[in-house]
């Protein structure tokens, strides 16, 4: 191997029960490059990388890493020798101040071994200022957004000064201010001879930010490429191992009555005044930028938070909702952002995930009619090309994508009139992702009113009839499909836009 590559992977073979997760792959990473590795969820991206910081001992394989072979046994080793990860699912102390999180087991120590808490707090400061992060070392994780714990774990994950540092779809939780400061981030670290591997389902990032490229399909390497000899479409195909030529199926459907009908909605200090209407047969997309508060709305209509002034209109009447409970008996259904926190029951089955919401749809004087769950499970799983072993398995052995996946089949089944979906394609890959995007499609056409919250910019041209823009907890534009351009977009996200009619 040549003096210049800081991590070469062969031969490395890792299997799950029901699982052949990776099939005797191989990975070169070359010193101050970014290299993105990229492939359908449960291509085995994730797993690999837990082979290289130790938490997975493969069955066969050799790492070699700076020029020297090595045997990788747990996380803690890894990082000693020069290699971080930024995790995909996140998993921050939720009681522990930003310092502390990222101090977490190398704490400096003061006089009579006590843990030194002013510089602990000083020195991510200087960490957090360094790399231009505006968050207070004092917050209580649990206070931040999830923008800002993804920010806060990129931090941490930076701090430890390594030769490698991985970052597992670091930009799925940040919209793209975020993603242009993480990338600058990245350049730094490249010029000072760090390596960095990047896995992400973002085509614009990889060409943005990677220098090779490698693909991985059902556990097996395919190809690894320079970033400047291939194309959009040659990854796809390598990925999916066909041709994908509609990203975006967008179908007509007629546009009828107003299903909802919200009017100044209004929680102090984070939402002011937003009133729109949803139709029926409508996908309304709405954009915006991290914490301009689409969530926030979405949690007032929903009934997860308590609004402070508005009205709700739902089919003309004007309805009181205080809880999820509320909104779901009227007919709603919410596919929220995150999904570790309100979404996965990580103990529980694939089958149980997916059915819990629409469970009474199944019941039969009063019995679980066990055939027709099956049946839809089977339906559900070759719709969304979900991949696991078993309807009985554990959703949380799931890779990141099919368990998003699992999420969306649970609200789809639910037959809601209105469905809101709050970042729905986050960490899926583009095959899963046009079956999402086509299956919105047809429930519009069916006549569903849908509302998506998306921070991907071609998703939401693709996909919405009209775009509702929040800016700063107001409604900074609203625009018809073919108004609704990146220009038009950005400038009402940034509070730059003249306000359209309602
Ligand atoms: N701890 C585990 N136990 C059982 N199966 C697992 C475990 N971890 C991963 N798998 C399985 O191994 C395969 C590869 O998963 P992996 O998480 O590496 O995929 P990925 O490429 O990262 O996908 P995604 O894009 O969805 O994150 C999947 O089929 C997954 O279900
Ligand atoms: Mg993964």
């Amino acid at each position: 191997m040549g003096e210049d590559n800081v991590l070469v992977m062969e031969h490395i073979s890792k299997a799950f029960p029901g699982v052949q997760a990776l099939n005797d792959v191989h990975l070169t990473v070359r010193r101050g490059t970014v290299h993105a590795l990229m492939g359908e969820n449960g291509a085995g991206k994730s797993t690999l990388m837990k082979v290289l910081i130790g938490m997975y001992i493969p069955e066969e394989g050799d790492i070699t890493f700076l020029g020297k072979k090595v045997k990788i046994e747990n996380t803690q080793q890894a990082l000693r020798m020069g290699i971080s990860m930024i995790h995909q699912e996140l998993s921050p102390e939720p009681y522990m101040t930003v310092a502390e999180n990222i101090f977490l087991g190398r704490e400096p120590l003061g006089r009579f071994g006590m843990i030194d808490k002013k510089k602990m707090v000083a020195d991510t400061r200087m960490l957090l200022e360094r790399l231009e992060i505006n968050i207070d070392p004092n917050t209580v994780m649990r206070n931040l957004s999830v923008a800002n714990t993804q920010m806060v774990e990129i931090a941490k994950a930076i701090s430890y000064d390594s030769s490698l540092i991985i970052m597992d779809e670091p930009t799925s939780a940040i919209t793209e201010r975020e993603v242009a400061h993480l990338f600058r981030i990245i350049r730094t670290l490249k010029e000072k001879g760090v390596a960095i591997i990047y896995i992400t389902h973002k085509m614009d990032e990889v060409f943005q930010i990677a220098d090779d490229i490698t693909v991985f399909r059902d556990g097996r390497h395919i190809a690894t490429v320079p970033a400047t000899q291939t194309d959009r479409n040659s990854l796809i195909a390598m990925m999916v191992g066909r041709e994908l030529t509609n990203l975006f199926p967008k179908e007509d459907a007629s546009i009828g009555e107003v299903v909802l009908a919200v009017r100044n909605l209004t929680r102090h200090g984070i939402v002011h005044d937003v009133s729109f209407d949803l139709r029926r047969g409508e996908i309304l997309g709405v954009a915006g930028l991290m914490g301009a508060g689409r969530t926030e709305v979405i949690e007032g209509i929903f009934g997860i938070r308590p609004i402070d002034a508005g009205e709700i209109f739902i089919r003309g009447q004007r309805v009181t909702i205080k809880s999820p409970r509320d909104a779901i008996r009227q007919g709603m259904a919410l596919l929220t952002e995150d999904r570790k926190l309100t979404g996965i029951m990580g103990v529980l089955s694939v089958r149980d995930n997916m059915m819990i919401a629409s469970l009474r749809n199944y019941t039969k004087a009063g019995f679980l009619n066990k055939r027709v769950i099956n049946e839809t499970c089977a339906r559900e799983k070759t719709r969304l090309e979900l991949k696991t072993p078993s309807m009985d398995q554990v959703i949380r052995l799931l890779s990141g994508g099919n368990q998003q996946k699992v999420l969306v089949s649970r609200w789809l089944l639910t037959v809601p009139d209105i469905l809101i979906l709050d970042e729905p394609t986050r960490g899926i890959d583009v095959g899963a992702k046009s079956e999402i995007h086509r299956l919105m499609s047809k429930l519009a056409q069916e006549g569903k009113a849908i509302i998506m919250i998306s921070s991907e910019l071609p998703e939401i041209l693709g996909m919405s009839d009209r775009v509702l823009v929040i800016h700063d907890g107001r409604v900074g534009g609203v625009f018809d499909r073919q108004d609704a351009t990146q220009e038009n977009i950005m400038r009402a996200a940034t509070g730059h836009g003249e306000l359209a009619a309602v």
